[in-house]
């Protein structure tokens, strides 16, 4: 009692107390009010607060921009006549997270780099979040973004405000949704580059409005459409690059119309049809990529002689014919991997290659390293106009809607070393082996379906074995999940036995199916590969829609895990590791220098090298496909990282 009434408060003391809290809530209202209004887009910050503003969310350096004058030196800050800031690049700078909401207040800003030049040794920015802050700046000329983190469902709407663009750089994101039309609204663009994010097709015909662009790049976004001949229209192109898109259908004749195109590269898609006569007019072009399609008739002579021509690249397409250069002035010519016939020619003076074709006493072995759906030169491939390919002998390869492409067998060995002769003597003859030919097709054909097995039966190479799906199934107690021993990009991995031996079967999920000519390939490729230092392949099967892979099973799983799982420890002694890491040395030696073609593992990981049951390291996963970046020439080999 006592001390109860010693310390309660006096009614003078509750009273100073209550103003004191009162002035305090004030105090935060106060406080709230204007952090609310400063924040809101209403309120106008002087260049120099926006930029502190940003320089504080982005943690920035803390002692740049002091005082009020961003024109006096302020780093990585430009300002235009009315003093006001017109030019801000934070390139490289370890920047991580959104754009602030403050940027709107620059609106005098005509450069905006947020970007990361490739390979660059400096800190990367990671830039993410919509761009929405940025659709008032309507003065932008250039924008670039390059490399940076935007993770997007949908192309950000907010750049269709910046009508003003010249040169918008938003590729090596993670952009997804179709390629927008809307874009075609921003008439001044000049440069537009949008390669190597997840956008859809088609190309909107739209685009053929953007009357001042140079360069044009969209590779390695999944367009899955045709060129629409609108490309033509873009009078000013310099530039065209649609590398790794997916893109099908022939080649467009109007895009001869470009006549200031300098380089095309159209390489890494499924293209189909001849090179078109128009292109004759092309008359610009230093860099013509083609490598990777499926084009095919003869390559036209006029291309060796068109007057800039620098770079050749036709490679892996269904180029048949004589080939018949006398001279030429293009310094680089790759035409390997073709179906090209006749003497072959020689161009000592040039970098020119012409491995796999079909040429008067090649090796055919040579084809058979190429990717390419058949690679046996007794096989020509024709084009068949319209429809259902009615006049198609044979294994009918691609079509579409319109067209087909057919495998005809055609004459064997001998026969193709007198082809001449038969030129010569005229077309009687050719007639005559034509039917001869046709009688080869019918009678293999009908001992086909009278051994009457799974059509298109593929024996595999050498020394793998062809594996029955419903045996692979019993081994895994039908894919059972308790079988499961890993997943990765290709598919899951089970555990199984065969023949009483352990075996990896690695089964592709539905996304990673490759046409039937790629994985027989890819199967080809690996069959060759002896290595202590790589896991084996033993077989494979192929039915239907599956397509699997068996290998040697490696008992303690993958460095990975047993480096970081803490819960089951295995004890690596440095002397074991230095093994490991001798054995994927060795195992990628071999790859690159002795493995005939030489493979390039682009993946090496601790999640792809396995050990065997004595921990002897062992590479595995070889068959990974990666595209080249902007600038390389090169299509990416498609099996593995071979090396061409
Ligand atoms: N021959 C094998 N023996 C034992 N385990 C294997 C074998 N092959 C694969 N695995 C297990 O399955 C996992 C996945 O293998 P896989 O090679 O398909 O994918 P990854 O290399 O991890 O991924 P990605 O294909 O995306 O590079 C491996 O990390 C490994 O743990
Ligand atoms: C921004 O700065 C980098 C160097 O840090 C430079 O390479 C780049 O060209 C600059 N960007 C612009 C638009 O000037
Ligand atoms: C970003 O793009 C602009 C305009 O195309 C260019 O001038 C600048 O150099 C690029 N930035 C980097 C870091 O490459
Ligand atoms: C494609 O973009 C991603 C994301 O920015 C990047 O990590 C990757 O290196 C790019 N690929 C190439 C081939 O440049
Ligand atoms: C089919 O391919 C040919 C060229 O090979 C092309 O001209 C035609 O437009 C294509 N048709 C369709 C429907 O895509
Ligand atoms: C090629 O150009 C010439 C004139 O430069 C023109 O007459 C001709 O029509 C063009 N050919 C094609 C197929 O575009
Ligand atoms: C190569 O260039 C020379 C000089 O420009 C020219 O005279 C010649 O016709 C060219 N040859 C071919 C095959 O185009």
């Amino acid at each position: 009692m006592h001390l109860r009434s010693h310390f309660r408060p006096s009614n003078m003391a509750i009273a100073v107390c209550l103003r004191e809290i009162q002035t305090f809530h004030l105090l935060v209202l106060l406080s709230w009010l204007t952090f609310a209004l400063c924040n809101s887009s209403s309120t106008t910050l002087s260049d120099a607060e926006a930029l502190r503003a940003i320089r504080d969310a982005w943690k920035l350096n803390q002692s740049w921009w002091q005082g009020d004058d961003p024109c006096n030196g302020w780093e990585n800050v430009g300002c235009d006549t009315d003093n006001r800031v017109n030019y801000l690049n934070l390139s490289s700078l370890g920047i991580v997270g959104d754009i602030p909401d403050e940027i709107r207040n620059l609106d005098h800003l005509t450069i905006l780099d947020l970007s990361n030049p490739r390979n660059s040794s400096l800190p990367y920015n990671f830039i993410s979040g919509d761009l929405s802050p940025l659709q008032s700046l309507t003065r932008l000329l250039h924008l670039n973004l390059t490399f940076n983190s935007l993770q997007l469902e949908v192309f950000p709407s907010s750049i269709f405000n910046l009508t003003s663009l010249i040169s918008l750089r938003l590729d090596n994101n993670l952009i997804s949704g179709p390629l927008p039309k809307e874009l075609a609204g921003l008439e001044n663009l000049v440069y537009l580059y949008l390669g190597n994010n997840s956008l859809s097709g088609p190309i909107p015909k739209e685009y053929g409005a953007f009357s001042n662009l140079q360069e044009l790049s969209l590779w390695n976004n999944y367009l899955n459409s045709t060129i629409p001949s609108e490309i033509g229209l873009l009078q000013n192109l310099r530039y065209l690059n649609l590398h790794d898109c997916s893109l099908y259908g022939g080649l467009p004749d109007d895009l001869a119309r470009l006549r200031k195109l300098e380089r095309m590269s159209l390489y890494s898609n499924q293209l189909t049809g001849e090179i078109p006569d128009a292109w004759r007019n092309l008359t610009g072009l230093q860099h013509l990529y083609l490598k990777g399609n499926y084009l095919t008739k003869s390559i036209p002579p006029w291309l060796f002689s068109l007057p800039k021509l620098y770079n050749l690249s036709l490679g892996y397409n269904l180029f048949y014919g004589d080939l018949n250069i006398k001279s030429t002035n293009i310094s680089i010519i790759s035409l390997d991997c073709n179906f090209l016939s006749g003497p072959e020619p020689e161009l000592p003076n040039h970098n020119f290659t012409s491995e796999g074709n079909c040429f008067a006493g090649a090796d055919t072995n040579d084809k058979i390293k190429c990717y390419q759906p058949y690679y046996d030169c007794s096989i020509f491939f024709e084009r068949v106009p319209n429809g259902s390919c009615p006049s198609c002998p044979a294994r009918q390869i691609l079509y579409n809607a319109s067209t087909c492409v057919c495998m005809i067998d055609a004459l064997k060995e001998g026969a193709s070393s007198s082809r001449n002769t038969i030129k010569a003597i005229g077309s009687t003859l050719a007639v005559i082996v034509f039917a001869l030919c046709m009688f080869f097709v019918l009678w293999r054909r009908s001992r086909i379906l009278n051994q009457k097995p799974m059509k298109d039966f593929w024996e595999g190479p050498e020394g793998v074995q062809r594996f029955l799906y419903k045996d692979l199934s019993r081994a895994t107690n039908d894919f059972d999940r308790n079988h499961e021993i890993g997943h990765g990009g290709f598919g899951k991995v089970y555990l199984g036995e065969v023949n009483g031996k352990a075996v990896a079967i690695k089964r592709a999920h539905t996304s990673s199916i490759q046409d039937v000519s790629g994985f027989r390939n890819e199967v080809v490729l690996l069959s060759r590969l002896h290595h202590r230092n790589l896991v084996r392949l033993l077989g494979f099967c192929e039915e239907n829609e599956t397509q699997i892979l068996v290998y040697e099973y490696m008992p303690k799983g993958n460095l990975h895990t047993l480096l970081f799982n803490i819960q089951n420890p295995i004890q690596l002694d440095w002397l074991k590791r230095l093994d490991i890491a001798l054995g994927v040395a060795q195992g990628l030696d071999y790859l690159h220098s002795f493995a005939d073609p030489p493979v390039i593992h682009r993946d090496v990981k601790p999640s792809n090298i396995l050990l065997d049951e004595n921990t002897v390291a062992k590479l595995s996963d070889f068959g990974i496909s990666k595209v080249t970046s902007e600038f390389e020439t090169e299509f990416p080999t498609k099996p593995a990282g071979t090396l061409h």
